[in-house]
């Protein structure tokens, strides 16, 4: 199954550009899912449809045509609650502290619950749904970045919980027990923990797989340029692929050398207001293709309505210029790759659009921690680079590129064990 993600800053017409999308897709004859994980309901406004149903109802997938269903999610309370669980054991260890109550329940809080209520209605419709492509419209970008970064952070702290804990618990529970005055987490906490780092890694293969893809959404406008520049590096960080960038509300004169004469600009104010943002979305357009190529750069025009309704959002779609295959076409993996190299390894990871002082890495066991700007990812190292130490690391054709060798201190019987193994 075919997902594609939409995201961008906020207000640029991601949803817009998301349900044209899905709209076009379904009349093609592709069975489509459009949903929404932006808690500001607007996908319902731009189909034309009400989409959301009072609280706590199930949030139902609504058929806007055939080929064609919607969800808008609601932000549930199944994922708090299976999460209360948890959160009333650490409670009980706050409380057995002394820390007051009120902190611990914000302490205890589980981040991004509204986000992870999305990831997992991705999960459970792409393993059960009957589509051929589902198109997520994402929240702004911010957000959509902490959604992505979620599943890998969030397992990690689990896998370090669990077997911790299990020993733990083996080994010392009546003796810890008494020791510390600290209850232990019982089975139905272990369980829910387990749950959720199944679930987390599901999502996370979910959005690393080849048939997954982000469609970065923008205007040809410089703020907004520099943060889609430094959203595409980051979603690299994740590893998420990157297939196609839409330049939305383009003016019709923008794409076309310059026809106002300076003479006929002064004749009115308005015309020259008209000059000055065709000229800005022109230079606009320009840095955008500096930034992007080579990714596909598709140009929307700026209709003179708000494109509602499936009819008037296919109309944006079939005006769109520079699209190429189809939204089933899937862009080539791009992800994190080792290969040996002069006697150790290499570890490439593309990085658009970064300088080598902008990246920070930091080695941790058995991980490589990468930091771009505020995002970090956390890589675990395939076993053959675990008792490699890092020589160096550039950043060269907008790919991180470390070097690892052989530590001969960790690994001193190397030689030997190569000529064993023969
Ligand atoms: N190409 C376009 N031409 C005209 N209006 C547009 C276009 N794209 C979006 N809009 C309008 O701009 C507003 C914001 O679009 P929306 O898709 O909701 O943005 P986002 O989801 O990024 O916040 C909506 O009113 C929408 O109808
Ligand atoms: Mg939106």
């Amino acid at each position: 199954m075919r997902v594609v993600l939409f995201t961008g800053k906020g207000g640029v017409g991601k949803t817009t550009t998301a349900a044209a999308t899905a709209v076009q897709a379904a009349r093609a004859g592709i069975k489509t899912l459009v949903m929404s994980t932006d808690a500001a309901h607007s996908l319902g406004d731009a189909l034309g449809v009400a989409l959301v149903t009072a609280r706590d109802d199930p949030d139902p997938v609504v058929e806007i045509e055939p080929g064609l269903s919607a969800l808008q999610l609601s932000p549930t309370h199944s994922v708090r609650r299976s999460w209360r669980v948890v959160q009333d054991y650490l409670l009980s260890v706050f409380k057995g502290l002394g820390i007051d109550p009120v902190v611990a329940e914000e302490l205890t809080e589980l981040p991004g619950a509204d986000e992870l209520v999305a990831l997992l209605e991705l999960r459970a419709q792409v393993e059960s749904g009957p589509w051929d492509l589902v198109i997520v419209d994402c929240a702004p970008t911010a957000e959509t970045l902490r959604l992505l970064a979620l599943p890998e952070a969030l397992a990690w702290h689990l896998e370090r919980l669990i077997p911790a804990q299990r020993g733990f618990l083996r080994a010392l529970r009546p003796a810890a027990a008494a020791a510390t005055g600290l209850p232990l987490p019982g089975v139905q906490v272990l369980e829910t923990l387990r749950q959720w780092h199944e679930a987390l890694l599901e999502i996370q293969s979910i959005l690393a797989a080849e048939t997954t893809s982000v469609r970065l959404v923008l205007t040809p406008e410089r703020v907004v340029i520099a943060e889609s520049r430094r959203t595409l590096t980051s979603l690299r960080l994740f590893g998420l692929a990157v297939d196609q960038v839409v330049v939305n509300r383009v003016f019709p004169d923008a794409g076309t050398p310059d026809v106002h004469s300076v003479e006929a600009n002064q004749r009115s104010t308005q015309a020259a207001w008209l000059a000055g943002w065709n000229e800005a979305q022109r230079r606009g357009l320009s840095e955008v293709r500096h930034s992007f190529e080579p990714l596909p750069i598709v140009v929307a025009p700026y209709l003179s309505h708000e494109p509602v309704g499936p009819d008037a959002l296919e109309a944006l779609a079939r005006a769109r210029i520079g699209e190429v295959g189809d939204v089933l076409t899937t862009a080539p993996a791009q992800g994190m790759t080792v290969r040996p190299d002069a006697g150790g390894y290499l570890l490439t990871l593309p990085l658009p659009l970064v300088t080598a002082a902008e990246v920070d890495l930091k080695r941790r066991d058995d991980e490589l921690l990468v930091s771009v700007a505020d995002h970090r990812r956390v890589l675990s190292l395939p076993s053959a680079l675990r008792r490699c130490v890092v020589t160096g690391a550039v950043v060269r054709d907008a790919t991180l590129r470390v070097r690892f060798v052989p530590d001969e201190k960790l690994w001193p019987v190397q030689g030997r064990e190569s000529v064993a193994g023969r």
